[in-house]
């Protein structure tokens, strides 16, 4: 199957004039066509453009509010309640964590919980976000139940996912970034838009079988990461963003139903989180030691079939930087469905304009 392949600016431009188009401002739709663009340049389709159908079909139907007002609940020196007024995440998510920025600049660390939120996309994205500030920044949320818990083969949790992002000197940042499922539920659904077999240790069928089928898996359930660990930690997650932001938890009915009609916001909660370094310690001598603390990592010797020892986030990063020069790709049959998406909603944009790979670009 072809892959096409887009640069940077091919899909920035795509992405905010068709969320323009569905009534989002220019500063909403710029914050959502960086986050989709960026996720596909560090590789993570799973959370690029492959997204715009469902949140599309959720604006139209009015479960997406495409002009939100945020508004502070309840609100400390260091930490703030957000009501996201059912905006696009991936808006939502960069105002809480601005806001949680400046309060750690004056407080050294800060937490800010946001409620009745809508999927907010990779959450490496918003980590980083403090990283830039030499913060380390983390981030949660909680979503609708996909992934089994330790102990059954129902789908009990989301893939409630965490990501830690930390600032280096002269080496990359370093960003730990995952699902709490073996891999995002999202890779699955990219490989049944792809026609792909998955991995047989990623996902259950609806009898509690593993399968390598992605619709079997997408009917069934997510298999938690590190069996029990990965289990316990989405357990946390899915407690303490749901709890602070005073949401139904992943596998209660208002929830289910929620992510399924498109009419009614997803009522999400996440959790963002800055911890200003230079309130505890010289920044430059933290980041220094982060790049020490790798090199010494990276000194050892690979184990056999390794050929070098990765840190978190340095696929992302490298894929990021080649995406740079190269643009990225995505597969026909996504391209297939983003021109049904600007067809049923009227948006005039021609995807045959962009090249299939390998052609000049
Ligand atoms: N919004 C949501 O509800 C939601 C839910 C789940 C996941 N997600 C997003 O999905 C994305 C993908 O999640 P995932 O769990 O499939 O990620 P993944 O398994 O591809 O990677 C997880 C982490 O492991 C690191 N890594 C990967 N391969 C490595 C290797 N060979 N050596 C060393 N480190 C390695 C990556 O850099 C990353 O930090 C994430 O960006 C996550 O935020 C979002």
């Amino acid at each position: 199957m072809d892959r096409i392949r887009l640069t940077e600016r091919q899909s920035r431009k795509y992405v905010s004039g068709l969320f323009q188009h569905m009534g989002c401002s220019p500063a909403q739709a710029e914050i959502i066509a960086d986050h989709l663009t960026c996720a596909e340049m560090r590789g993570l389709a799973s959370h690029g453009l492959s997204r715009i159908p469902f949140y599309i079909r959720k604006l139209r139907n009015g479960g997406y509010n495409p002009t939100p007002n945020f508004s502070v609940l309840k609100e400390t020196l260091s930490t703030a309640l957000v009501d996201a007024d059912d905006g696009i995440g991936l808006v939502s998510g960069s105002f809480a964590m601005q806001m949680c920025i400046e309060k750690a600049r004056s407080t050294g660390c800060a937490a800010v919980s946001v409620t009745h939120a809508n999927h907010i996309g990779y959450l490496g994205y918003y980590s980083m976000m403090a990283a830039r500030e030499d913060m380390i920044g983390l981030t949660i949320c909680n979503a609708g139940a996909s992934t089994a818990v330790w102990g059954t083969t129902q789908p009990v949790l989301g893939t409630d996912p965490l990501a830690i992002a930390v600032p280096t000197m002269d080496r990359p940042m370093l960003v730990f970034d995952a699902a709490t499922s073996v891999v995002a539920q999202g890779k699955v659904a990219v490989a049944q838009i792809e026609g792909r077999p998955i991995p047989g240790h990623w996902a259950f069928d609806q009898h509690g079988q593993p399968t390598t089928d992605a619709s079997e898996a997408l009917r069934g359930s997510m298999r938690p990461f590190g069996d029990y660990k990965g289990s316990g930690l989405a357990i946390m997650i899915a407690l303490i963003t749901a709890g602070l932001g005073d949401v139904a938890f992943d596998m209660e009915e208002d929830n289910l139903r929620r992510i399924l009609d498109d009419s009614a916001g997803s009522d999400l909660a996440d959790l963002f989180v800055a911890i200003d370094i230079s309130a505890f310690v010289d920044a430059d001598r933290f980041k220094r030691r982060a790049d020490q603390l790798i090199d010494r990592i990276k000194a050892f010797a690979p184990a056999p079939g390794f050929e070098e020892i990765l840190m978190p986030g340095e696929i992302e990063h490298r894929k990021y930087q080649a995406a740079q020069a190269e643009g990225f790709t995505i597969d026909d049959k996504l391209r297939t469905l983003l021109e049904r998406v600007n067809s049923s909603e009227g948006f005039s944009y021609d995807t045959n304009a962009w090249p299939i790979d390998g052609q000049q670009i």
